[in-house]
């Protein structure tokens, strides 16, 4: 893997393939251990989290589980404004449900916070978080996931789903902005 550069920003190979295939296999083992219905709802946060959710959903392997979309938007180039807006709301009932949210990464905790508040006010069974990458350093929030890919530094990352406004989202492997 070599380095790239999005937007004149300058990239490194941070997390290849097979480490997030391997993180992926064990938050799916858990979830399985933990999921009382066997129709949980999974609930992929847009845009970042369709890669994730796609090989998450199959790597869970129940067969009468179901997915749906919400979209919420924080970011502006590398840095969180603090302010998430809502962009693509859910239409499913979930009351009683088991929901399994699902995101690309947990930063500050805002969106995960924001997300918990709406759909508990539908009374749903449960509501976890599952989320390939979580910066704890950066947490502003109560709002630890329950399932974790990978534990990272507050660096900037993308690939794999993760954008630079809008770019790089289809990058196979997770890179890292380089330290000046
Ligand atoms: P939070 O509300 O601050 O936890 O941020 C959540 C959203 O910010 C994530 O779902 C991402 O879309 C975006 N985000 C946070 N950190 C990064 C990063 O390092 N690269 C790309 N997007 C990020
Ligand atoms: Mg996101």
């Amino acid at each position: 893997m070599a380095d790239i550069t999005i937007n004149g920003l300058t990239f490194e190979p941070y997390i290849t393939r097979e480490q997030i295939a391997e993180q992926i296999q064990r938050v799916a083992t858990e979830i399985k251990r933990d999921c009382k219905s066997e129709n949980p709802l999974f609930l992929c946060v847009l845009n970042g989290a369709f890669v994730f959710a796609a090989d998450l959903l199959r790597a869970v392997d129940l067969p009468l589980s179901e997915i749906t979309f919400i979209r919420f938007k924080s970011y502006e180039g590398t840095t969180s404004t603090g302010v998430v807006r809502e962009i693509m709301g859910l239409h499913e009932d979930i009351t009683d449900r088991e929901i399994i949210i699902i995101e690309d990464i947990v930063d500050t905790g805002i969106t995960a916070k924001q997300l918990r508040a709406m759909l508990m006010e539908h009374k749903p069974k449960s509501v976890k978080m599952a989320t390939l990458l979580y910066k704890p350093e950066s947490l502003k929030t109560g709002e630890v996931p329950e399932y974790v890919g990978f534990a990272i530094p507050s660096r900037f990352i993308l690939g794999y789903g993760l954008d630079l406004d809008g770019a790089a989202r289809g990058l196979d492997e997770i890179y890292v902005l380089k330290e000046k």
